[in-house]
């Protein structure tokens, strides 16, 4: 009781320097107290997956196994908030993480962290290494940057004996990762693959002047350079526009801005590019929807209000909770794992929030109005050629689209269920967000957003290929069963091209249905084939009026 009251004291009346003791009384300022309602609201549910016994977080829906990199961000939260024990089972998780990283130098997992402590090793007979199954080699990035945040943070909270072995296995962990090459033994890393990429650059240059191995240091150089040519094209991450991703990169580049010297291309690069990916993003967010347009280069949902994005985290610290795309208890909404990066955003949140443009910011509280948006991105060896990205946004309607011309159907991660090249969304009456995404089953695609309307060509394809629309059931306020354009709540849209106009309409349910549910969404797939024996080029134009 009495704790909680001079809890309560402190928050409202002073500062807690790096969330923790307090300094004399302060006035927070926004980004401050938006960071602490985050760093706390976060901490309070991850308290109750703490398992102190065994010094790790629980998973969700696991049977009481636990979970390796949200303990690592957890461990970060313990040490902003810095009150009893926090100190001393952050230590706890930090070395029990680093017992179970990988060991052996010939494994191509070596340095990499352990997805959970209760898994077999990683390679018997019984449980073969399968890269983002069995083993995930982009934990190396986020536990090795997590590791990074606490020891430039914090290390008057760790003893010299654990940092010394924080460094053994940030080492560790930069040679394993220096195993991984794009296109060799399943791996996917190029410098395109944004978000792991500028992650791999920062751990192993930032390691390299820590412990003066000079290789270290000269590959994080090349790697970053690589980055920043292929940002520099247009001023956009490869990885384009992704809720859940351009949080990550987001993360990943303030590291590069706030802990690289200037002597360092990422020390010296790192600040432009966050602030000219906040404008991008801002250009194609609509505050009244609360959602960033498409295209969407890997989306893990359709409505940024209903999962979880790592980048309605950053958001949340800019212009506040209320504004933000997140509900009152964000760990309900659909990929609330994320939720557990939460201690870093918030650490990271006063330095970083200085990097965005006040008129950014402005965007991300108002609508600014009806305005179109043209860039573009590159994704090489993917892409042929570099992305064209039309978007075009008013108050209750935003379209947008890219071309694309690749050797891959799903775009770089190879996945149609995250790939959304096309994607249309509107505002319902009852403050609901619908939403249409076309569903990637091609390799080349030209696709533009206009004014109410989206046009779609299949310049190499024939009469065999489709357009299948993945349309979000109504609100709770319309009708249940869709059957046609009628029935969709909120817009009408109208068809035009060489497709056959008689669409068909099914049904992919949680329950049931023509098919499974794409990241947690239902939906009612509208498909548009080419009449049979046409010889013209698949093409469809889409007009949308608000209903
Ligand atoms: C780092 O790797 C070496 C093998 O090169 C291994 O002996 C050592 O235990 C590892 N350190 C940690 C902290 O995992
Ligand atoms: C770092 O290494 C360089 C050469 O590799 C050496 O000249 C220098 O003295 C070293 N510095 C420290 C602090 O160890
Ligand atoms: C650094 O790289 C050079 C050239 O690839 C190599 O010969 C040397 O062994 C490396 N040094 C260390 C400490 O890894
Ligand atoms: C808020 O305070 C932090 C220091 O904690 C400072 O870095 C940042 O510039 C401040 N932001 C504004 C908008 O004044
Ligand atoms: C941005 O806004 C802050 C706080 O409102 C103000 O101090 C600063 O001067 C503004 N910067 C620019 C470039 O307008
Ligand atoms: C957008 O929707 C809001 C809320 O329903 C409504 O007040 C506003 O008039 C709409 N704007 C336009 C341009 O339709
Ligand atoms: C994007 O536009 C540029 C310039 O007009 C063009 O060179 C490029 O081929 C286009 N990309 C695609 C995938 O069509
Ligand atoms: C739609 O795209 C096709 C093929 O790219 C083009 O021929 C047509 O003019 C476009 N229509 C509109 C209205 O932009
Ligand atoms: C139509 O395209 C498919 C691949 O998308 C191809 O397998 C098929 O041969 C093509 N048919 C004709 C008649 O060109
Ligand atoms: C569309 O469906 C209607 C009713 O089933 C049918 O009469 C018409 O011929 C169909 N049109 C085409 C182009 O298939
Ligand atoms: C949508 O329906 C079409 C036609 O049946 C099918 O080819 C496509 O795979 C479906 N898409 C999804 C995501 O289920």
């Amino acid at each position: 009781m009495a704790r909680s009251l001079l809890l309560s004291f402190l928050t409202a009346g002073f500062f807690q320097s790096a969330f923790g003791k307090y300094v004399g009384i302060y006035r927070r300022n926004d980004t401050e107290s938006h960071a602490h309602g985050l760093l706390h609201e976060s901490m309070d549910w991850m308290d109750r997956y703490y398992d102190a016994e065994v010094g790790y977080l629980y998973s969700d829906n696991t049977a009481l196994s636990h979970n390796t990199r949200a303990s690592g961000w957890y461990a970060a939260g313990l040490l902003a908030r810095n009150e009893d024990s926090d100190k001393e089972e952050a230590a706890k998780i930090i070395r029990n993480i680093i017992g179970a990283q990988f060991k052996d130098v010939e494994d191509q997992w070596f340095g990499d962290y352990q997805k959970y402590p209760e898994e077999p090793t990683v390679g018997i007979p019984q449980y073969p290494p399968v890269i983002y199954n069995s083993w995930d080699p982009n934990w190396r990035g986020f536990v090795a940057t997590t590791f990074i945040v606490i020891l430039e943070e914090f290390p008057n909270l760790l003893s010299y004996d654990l940092k010394e072995y924080m460094m053994e296995s940030l080492l560790n962990a930069t040679i394993g990762d220096s195993y991984r090459v794009g296109g060799v033994n399943s791996d996917n890393l190029y410098p395109a693959y944004s978000n792991p990429s500028i992650m791999r650059a920062l751990v192993s240059g930032w390691v390299g002047r820590r412990l003066n191995a000079t290789n270290e240091t000269a590959a994080g150089e090349m790697y970053a350079k690589e980055i920043i040519d292929l940002f520099n094209r247009d001023n956009t991450l490869s990885e384009f526009n992704s809720g859940t991703y351009a949080g990550v990169s987001l993360f990943a580049l303030t590291l590069w801005a706030k802990y690289m010297p200037t002597s360092s291309v990422m020390g010296q690069n790192g600040g432009r590019m966050i602030t000219h990916t906040w404008n991008s993003l801002g250009q194609l967010y609509n505050a009244n929807l609360k959602n960033v347009a498409g295209p969407w280069d890997r989306s893990y949902g359709f409505d940024m209000n209903r999962y979880l994005s790592i980048f309605a985290l950053q958001i949340w610290t800019l212009v506040g909770k209320e504004k933000a795309p997140v509900i009152s208890r964000p760990y309900l909404m659909s990929h609330n794992g994320d939720f557990s990066i939460s201690p870093l955003v918030a650490i990271l949140a006063p330095f970083h929030n200085t990097l965005v443009d006040n008129s950014t910011i402005e965007s991300f509280k108002t609508f600014p109005g009806t305005h179109s948006v043209k860039t573009s991105a590159f994704s090489p060896p993917f892409d042929t050629y570099p992305r064209n990205i039309t978007a075009w946004l008013s108050d209750n309607l935003t379209i947008g689209a890219e071309t694309f011309s690749g050797n891959v159907v799903g775009g770089p991660a190879i996945n149609p269920s995250s790939f959304n090249p096309a994607v249309v969304q509107w505002a319902r009456k009852d403050g609901t967000v619908g939403f249409l995404s076309l569903y990637a089953q091609v390799k080349e695609l030209t696709a533009v957003a206009g004014k109410k309307s989206l046009n779609l060509t299949y310049p190499s394809e024939n009469s065999t290929n489709a357009f299948s629309f993945l349309v979000g059931t109504n609100s709770r306020f319309g009708k249940r069963d869709v059957a046609s354009w009628e029935d969709v709540e909120g817009v009408d849209v109208t068809a035009s091209g060489t497709v056959n106009l008689n669409y068909t309409v099914t049904f992919n349910g949680m329950n049931g249905g023509a098919g499974k549910v794409v990241n947690d969404f239902e939906f009612w797939n509208f498909t548009y084939a080419m009449p049979s024996g046409s010889s013209e080029t698949p093409h469809i134009q889409l007009q949308f009026e608000l209903a």
